[in-house]
């Protein structure tokens, strides 16, 4: 399969437009080694296929679409390589992207948990907006493992895991979660028999959760923070990673000890990734670390085959 990174960023992207932390103001001015980033997406193809399945429509969508001419394969005047949207949560990076779809001639294909559902008819009624425009035709996904297929993408086969993590301040269940507010999707080319894992939002590995990962030739997992206290520190926050439901990347229990624990064949990629990261720096500690320990740090407009 081809998974083409979208957007590698967390919410806010990179820079973000309000912050001059080390990360954001060492972008604009040079004086730091990074690439600037679009909020979180990407998009899976089988390997022959001209659609595939948009994963997340970002709040930078458009730039996205013109960034990655795969996503707009003229085929006739209107038309589009995006077969349908799969939504890992309703958070604003993840969800706010579908109103820039509205000029859709039919309804736009959605597949989403029923908890996310309602943050988007509830919380944040963007689906109940779109119905002014489009519409969207909603297919429910069921978080507990069960195989299913997308129609305009029937060469990849998806599974759907409930995660630890954290619905959108808004949502009706932010301070009571539910299985499914937020969710890690097993993709499987159904010829090649390959396979990716991904959970942009991820704040808790559990013993069958990593039985999933494990079994992935590769996994694009939550890069949002370096450190638990990383927000608190720069004075950005009063709340840690977890508290937001992103487990951090170092120290005890973190995600490094984790993918450490993966086969040895299996690619590890980081990607949602928080503007103060140190990560991003490409001539930081913390990025020459994660090389000894072979994670791959996701960059906007890569394709990569699996
Ligand atoms: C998160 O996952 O915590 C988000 O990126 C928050 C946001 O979109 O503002
Ligand atoms: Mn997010
Ligand atoms: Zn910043």
């Amino acid at each position: 399969m081809r998974i083409t990174i979208l957007g590698a960023a967390a919410g806010g992207g990179f820079p973000q437009w309000n912050c001059n932390c080390r990360n954001c103001a060492g972008v604009r001015s040079g004086a730091v080694r990074a690439r600037p980033r679009t909020q979180s997406s990407i998009f899976v193809r089988d390997d022959q296929a001209a659609d595939g399945v948009l994963f997340n429509a970002s709040p930078d969508i458009l730039e996205q679409i013109r960034a990655n001419p795969a996503l707009q394969p003229n085929r006739r005047v209107r038309d589009s390589a995006i077969a349908g949207v799969v939504l890992m949560d309703g958070q604003i990076d993840h969800a706010t992207g579908l109103f820039m779809l509205r000029e859709r001639g039919s309804p736009l294909p959605l597949w989403c948990t029923d908890p996310v559902e309602q943050d988007l008819t509830q919380g944040n009624p963007i689906l109940r907006v779109l119905g002014h425009y489009c519409g969207v035709q909603r297919e429910r996904i069921v978080p507990d493992g069960t195989p299913f297929t997308i129609p305009g993408a029937p060469g990849l086969a998806f599974r759907a895991f409930a995660l630890a993590s954290k619905a959108a301040p808004y949502s009706p269940h932010r301070d009571a979660p539910v299985p499914g507010d937020n969710i890690g999707m097993l993709i499987t080319d159904r010829t090649s028999g390959r396979s990716a894992f991904y959970a942009p939002g991820l704040g808790e590995i559990t013993p069958p959760l990593f039985d999933v990962m494990s079994g992935a030739d590769a996994v694009f997992v939550d890069g949002t923070f370096w450190t638990d206290d990383e927000m608190i520190a720069l004075g950005l926050s009063k709340k840690t990673a977890r508290d937001i439901g992103h487990l951090p990347q170092s120290g005890a229990g973190g995600m490094i000890e984790w993918l450490d624990q993966m086969p040895a064949n299996a690619r590890r990629f980081l990607i949602h990734i928080n503007n103060t990261n140190p990560i991003l720096d490409e001539d930081s500690p913390q990025r020459a670390e994660l090389a000894r320990h072979r994670i791959e740090v996701c960059e906007d407009g890569v394709t990569l085959e699996i």
